[in-house]
């Protein structure tokens, strides 16, 4: 555990008030639903009764919940397939013909995928696994962009009972084959490449590169994406292990049963940051995930039959896997998929897209709301936004000045804004308004969904009733993680040792005196850049595997646009010379280590880190020399002087800053 942030005494001074619409009252499914009623039940009757109105159960459960710390089972007998509540069940219910996706390529291209279609398509690439030697159980490594081959390739594993690790597009060949090597992942699913801003940003050489690395990948199948649509770099492919997606489509059969899974069954692996260099892979079953994520989505975004909704994050992420394949389709709901980048061709991409679908439901992230906000007013104001109906909000707490802009501009001042909190280990939305009930603050994601209980408690594990904490849930969920890969020992520690009998979250928050939470950020030693999760001991590793780099210490930093921005402190060794292009050189390391999301913004050099005198990095002391605050109490340190020499050296302007 690192040393405590000051962001926990920044309490927020936030007080205005917005109470719930009354049109958006009138239509809110939860009122018309009585979810109020049920949530005055215990939270195990209140999830039983979800399961069985939002997902269709082969076998159906008679077992609740089973709760050993930390093991959670949830609905144990019950019997399921993912796949089959998220696109077979809408087909037989005859809606085939309503759209599932409505896909946009970053160039302007287009595909309008039915449910039918959809189901189709996966029941095909199911079949092309199978015959690839993938059973149930099996792991298959997606490295994709945001096409449609992407949930189809989830949803195969899904049908067959095989576990799918997605990993991000962004990240390096090293970071893929770490993630590959970890979970013996035996097909890897891949493109050629996908579009961003304008640029074939390839993938196959990576997944090449990673490939090499590893030793359990037996196939590799290629999407044709950027070649297919205007790049012509040649593609290298493995004769026997690479095979081209659209080869070995073209003669698969439909006909593909849907795999009887248990509901506490592998669903899927997705990596994410901790507090030491190495990736967790999170762990999420199949029964307990469905019906936490089909209850959030239909609920906290009030989805309606004919709604057009539009989740903008990258299928990478958590917030992909719940919010734009698993949620949406289980709901039989109509999504926009988009591939690129918001500002190609111009500022106004999203704008456009919400205009031109009639999107009424948009879900995104604080960075991105920051972009915009600097792009100014007349790129939303060039579109007619009236479709829109709620907003949402997730990944990073989100500024009150960020959210009245949503508000305002985006929003019309009609749409109430959902801010969501959770994490790739809750699965699914804990804490969030519902829009037509919540009076919402700017800031505040105010109160836990019923069923989910929360708790900040402070340093000794008292509970705090009103103030600063951390933040802790005290029950098990349905869709919480079953635990780390091949680390049970690690699940344990990072997440139900510090208070014994409780999950942990890592993050700080406040619950003011009507009662809203307000969540902060992380306290321990992970940043969240543009909403994504780095941990800082990763981008240090990577630092010193570079040979001239004797020690180096990452904070975040706050930045105006990113949440936090990475500044790196770093000790070249004996005679290296710090000069601008080693900075250069180092940022790009990391990039090839571990991605471009994971490189310094900024890197200080210095002679020397500030230690305590049992030598642990006080990287409290580093993130105040970063933002230009005042240091505080700097006695336990083992020499004083080398936090005031490296404050010099940021002042100085002797760091090497990205533009
Ligand atoms: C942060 C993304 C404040 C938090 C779904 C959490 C938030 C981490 C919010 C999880 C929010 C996410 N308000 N902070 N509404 N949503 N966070 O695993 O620090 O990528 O622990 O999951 O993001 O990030 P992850």
């Amino acid at each position: 555990m690192s040393d405590q942030p000051a962001t926990i005494e920044d309490y927020l001074d936030e007080n205005r008030k917005f109470p719930p619409p009354a049109d958006v009252a009138a239509r809110s499914l939860w009122i018309q639903d009585g979810i109020d009623a049920l949530a005055e039940g215990s939270s195990e009757e209140f999830w039983a009764a979800q399961a069985r109105a939002l997902v269709t159960w082969r076998k159906p459960f008679t077992e609740v919940l089973d709760w050993q710390v930390p093991n959670a089972k949830w609905f144990a007998d019950g019997t399921l397939n993912v796949a089959e509540n998220c696109l077979d069940r809408h087909v037989t219910a005859g809606m085939g013909d309503k759209v599932a996706y409505h896909w946009e390529g970053e160039p302007g291209d287009t595909r309008t995928i039915t449910y039918a279609e959809l189901r189709d398509e996966v029941a095909k690439f199911a079949n092309v696994l199978k015959g690839l030697g993938v059973g149930r159980g099996d792991r298959v490594a997606v490295y994709l962009p945001m096409i449609p081959e992407l949930p189809v390739t989830m949803l195969a594993c899904a049908r067959i009972g095989a576990v799918h690790s997605v990993v991000f597009g962004g990240f390096s060949a090293n970071a893929l084959a770490d993630r590959i090597d970890d979970s013996d992942c035996k097909v890897l699913v891949t493109a050629d490449g996908g579009w961003r801003r304008g640029k074939a940003a390839l993938l196959k050489p990576a997944a090449d590169e990673a490939v090499e690395r590893t030793s359990t990948i037996e196939h590799v199948v290629v999407v044709r994406r950027t070649g297919a649509s205007g790049d012509d770099t040649e593609i290298s492919m493995t004769a026997g292990r690479d095979h081209w997606y659209h080869d070995l489509m073209a003669d698969a059969s439909t006909d593909c049963a849907c795999e009887e899974m248990g509901a506490e069954d592998l669903l899927y692996l997705l990596y994410t940051s901790g507090t030491t260099a190495k990736p967790k892979g999170v762990m999420h079953t199949t029964g307990g995930y469905l019906t936490q994520v089909a209850f959030t989505h239909r609920y906290v975004f009030d989805i309606h039959p004919d709604d057009i909704y539009w989740c903008a994050a990258d299928v990478g992420w958590v917030t992909g896997h719940s919010y734009i394949v698993y949620a949406p389709l289980a709901n039989g709901c109509t999504s926009v998929m988009y591939e690129g980048t918001p500002d190609h061709p111009g500022k106004d991409r999203f704008w456009d897209i919400i205009e031109r679908y009639g999107v009424n439901v948009l879900y995104t992230a604080p960075t991105a709301i920051r972009t915009f906000m600097k792009w100014g007013i007349e790129e939303p104001a060039k579109h007619d936004l009236s479709s829109l109906r709620v907003l949402g909000s997730v990944g990073e707490p989100i500024n009150p000045e960020a959210w009245m802009w949503y508000h305002t501009n985006i929003g019309g001042e009609r749409c109430p804004i959902v801010d969501t909190w959770w994490q790739t280990e809750t699965g699914g939305i804990m804490v969030s308004p519902i829009p037509g009930v919540t009076t919402t603050k700017p800031g505040s994601a105010t109160f836990p969904l019923p069923g989910i209980s929360v708790e900040i408690v402070d340093e000794a594990g008292n509970k705090v009733e009103r103030g600063g904490g951390y933040l802790t849930i005290t029950e098990p969920w349905p869709s919480m993680l079953r635990g780390v890969w091949g680390d049970p020992e690690r699940f344990f520690d990072t997440y139900w040792s510090r208070y014994p009998g409780r999950y942990f979250v890592g993050d700080g928050a406040k619950i003011d005196d009507d009662g809203y939470y307000w969540v902060i950020g992380r306290v321990d030693d992970v940043m969240n850049v543009s909403g994504h999760r780095i941990s800082t001991t990763e981008v240090e590793s990577a630092l010193v595997s570079d040979p001239r780099v004797a020690e180096a210490a990452v904070v975040g930093a706050t930045d105006a646009t990113t949440g936090q921005a990475i500044v790196a402190f770093v000790t070249p060794k004996g005679d290296t010379e710090w000069t601008e292009s080693l900075g250069e050189e180092l940022r790009r390391h990391v990039a090839d280590e571990i991605g471009k999301i994971s490189r310094p913004k900024t890197i200080i050099f210095t002679d020397d880190l500030p230690k305590t005198r049992s030598g642990k990095i006080m990287r409290r002391l580093l993130r105040d020399v970063a933002e230009g605050r005042d240091l505080g109490d700097t006695t336990t340190l083992a020499d004083p002087g080398v936090v005031e020499e490296i404050r010099r050296r940021a002042e100085d302007g002797g760091p090497t800053t990205a533009e």
